[in-house]
């Protein structure tokens, strides 16, 4: 039925569509800047380069909530209430037990999010200090409810959160049933340092729009978590693992990718909206991805990446994104596929909060415009004649 020709709408004062919001410039924000000419990620003022091995996730948290690196004092407040806010209400507990064991990590990990809403005295108390008591008790749950899944449908004992510890050593804690070394804990951290927030990036501007209606933060994390699930955004690091997997160890990488390519097929991990260069946090990652490999013996995943890098550069001139390193690094861990976008989404709470707290106290309702392509005024036939 839609013919682009019959369009009639407000062409005058909307010429075109910006397919995908490119270079639509919505809000403007304190949280995070990038330079995609440069590889440049800037934290509310500090570069990720800077970041990365010198400040924790939690420090990380209280910078992009109030726009300043914290003091000591400030750092053990804030991990005193990580910490006390980890344990997941029963009825979640009970959801978690009760789902399909089958289902995505994601899709539970957005419905359990949701519910916590329900058993929140605050989930309806909408001023600055529940806003942030909301934030920190949803970055202290997320882990607990990931890592409680995982372990309920591989038929494991739930491990209550531990009353000590970051919130990298606690969720590996939980995931794997046992506390986890220092290394292990400080690549973990790396990683929730390196994925909290990323400018106006699909998910963050979903929350945003959520919050813009003035609606609750639980449903603006409950929808960012929805759109951060899709393989185009954060779902890429489980689609680059299950890629990598399907390749069988004397698998010709330069053909599979020129295949892909010559079939218009995505490689995953690849391409960026606003990086024209290599994404900074894929540099951590990749050194990183090499020394993990080593490690674990499974140098051939790193080989191979390297290798669909440069047959990607040499081809398409495309740089690898966040997720492309990220998903060696994980699997290194002996972390399962489906559970890498989960790990995305409990550093990113903190951008998204970040962000709401933002929108919450600047706001303006997000609501642009549609060019409708379709008919107009038909008849309406009898349904008998339809
Ligand atoms: N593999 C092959 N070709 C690609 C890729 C890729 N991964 N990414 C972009 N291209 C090509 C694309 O085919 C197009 O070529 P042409 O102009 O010849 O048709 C051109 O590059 C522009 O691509 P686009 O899809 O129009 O660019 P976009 O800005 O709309 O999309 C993207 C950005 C990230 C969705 C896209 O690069 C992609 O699908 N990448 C794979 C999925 C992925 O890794 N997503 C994670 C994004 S970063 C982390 C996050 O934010 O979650």
């Amino acid at each position: 039925m839609s013919n682009a020709n019959t369009q009639t709408f407000d062409t005058e004062q909307y010429p075109f569509i910006n397919k995908g919001l490119e270079g639509i410039v919505a809000f403007s924000t304190n949280k995070s800047f990038i330079d995609g000419q440069k590889g440049e990620l800037i934290y509310a003022g500090y570069n990720i380069n800077d970041l990365a091995h010198n400040v924790s996730f939690e420090e990380v948290c209280y910078l992009l909530w109030h726009e300043k690196l914290p003091t000591q004092a400030e750092l053990d407040e804030l991990n005193k209430e990580l910490v006390a806010n980890r344990a997941l209400p029963q009825p979640v507990l009970d959801y978690i037990e009760s789902t399909n064991s089958e289902a995505s990590p994601m899709s539970v990990l957005r419905t359990a999010t949701s519910m916590l809403a329900d058993f929140d005295d605050d989930a309806e108390v909408y001023t600055d200090e529940a806003n942030m008591r909301k934030a920190i008790k949803m970055t202290a749950q997320m882990p607990a409810i990931i890592a409680a899944f995982h372990r309920k449908r591989e038929g494991k004992e739930i491990m209550a959160p531990l009353s000590e510890g970051s919130t990298a050593y606690n969720f590996l804690y939980m995931l794997n049933g046992e506390k986890p070394g220092e290394q292990a804990e400080k690549t973990m951290d790396l990683c929730l340092v390196l994925h909290a927030e990323h400018g106006m990036n699909a998910s963050t501007f979903t929350a945003r729009a959520i919050c813009s209606t003035m609606s609750d933060i639980y449903s603006a994390i409950t929808g960012a978590i929805g759109s951060l699930k899709g393989p185009l955004h954060g779902g890429a690091n489980t689609a680059v693992m299950n890629m990598l997997l399907e390749l069988d160890k004397d698998a010709d990488i330069n053909e599979f990718v020129s295949g892909k390519l010559a079939r218009k097929e995505k490689i995953m991990g690849f391409g960026h909206r606003v990086y024209k260069t290599m994404d900074p946090r894929a540099v951590h990652l990749r050194s990183m991805a090499k020394g993990l490999a080593k490690e674990v013996g499974m140098e051939y995943l790193y080989e191979w990446s390297e290798t669909i890098l440069k047959t990607m550069k040499d081809e398409k001139n495309i740089d690898p994104n966040v997720d492309f390193f990220s998903a060696t690094v994980y699997y290194s861990m002996g972390i399962k596929p489906d559970l890498y976008t989960t790990i995305f989404a409990m550093s990113r709470v903190s951008g998204w909060t970040a962000h709401y707290f933002e929108q919450f106290a600047n706001n303006r309702l997000v609501r642009p415009r549609a060019l409708y392509v379709g008919e107009k005024n038909l008849p309406i036939s009898q349904i008998s004649d339809r």
